[in-house]
């Protein structure tokens, strides 16, 4: 497997399959993929986001987005993970895990100091996975808990 950016122009049509796991029918407002497709044109910035695939048998099998937070931030500081997903058929196979690690890395080489990331309160293997990569509860809010993952300086060991 490889895990690379992925550089822009971006065709998020590309990826239906991991943005329907992502984003299912019914969560905030979506229903079909042109719902999809429309949350990510208005949260992708191509100057701001860094998305990261994960390539196996020549198909994307996953990917994953950050941009800083704020994102007028002047300084890479904090990092906001807005998205990590893994095709349906290839889960539970250290995917997600190995895109967290790749996400550490590339972030502490970007400079930044800290990741957060929000999840569902009712999304069982999204909270496994980040209670697995290091990251730790910040706050809860209504139906979501929101991570922080503090990035130290001399690399990764999981
Ligand atoms: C969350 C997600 C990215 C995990 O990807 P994955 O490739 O299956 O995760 P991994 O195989 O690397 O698993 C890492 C660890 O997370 C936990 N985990 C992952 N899926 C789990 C599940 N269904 N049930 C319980 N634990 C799970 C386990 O601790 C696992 O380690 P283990 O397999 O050694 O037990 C994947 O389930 C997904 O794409 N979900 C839909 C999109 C989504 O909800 N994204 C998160 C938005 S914040």
């Amino acid at each position: 497997m490889t895990i690379e950016t992925w550089e822009p122009p971006i065709d998020f049509s590309e990826i239906l399959e991991l943005l329907r796991v992502l984003m299912p029918d019914g969560k905030h407002h979506i229903d079909g993929d042109q719902s999809r497709l429309d949350s990510m044109a208005e949260t992708y910035d191509e100057e701001l986001d860094t998305v990261r695939v994960a390539r196996r048998d020549d198909r994307i099998v996953g990917f994953s987005r950050f941009k800083p937070n704020p994102p007028d931030a002047d300084a890479t500081v904090l990092a906001y993970l807005w998205d990590v997903a893994v095709h349906p058929e290839y889960q539970r196979q250290g995917i997600g895990r190995a895109l967290m690690v790749d996400l550490f890395t590339e972030c502490r080489r970007s400079g930044y100091k800290r990741i957060w990331s929000r999840t569902y309160e009712d999304n069982g293997p999204a909270i496994a996975l980040h209670r697995t990569t290091g990251f730790s509860i910040i706050f809860t809010k209504d139906d979501s808990i929101v991570w922080e993952r503090t990035l130290d300086a001399a690399g990764e060991t999981q």
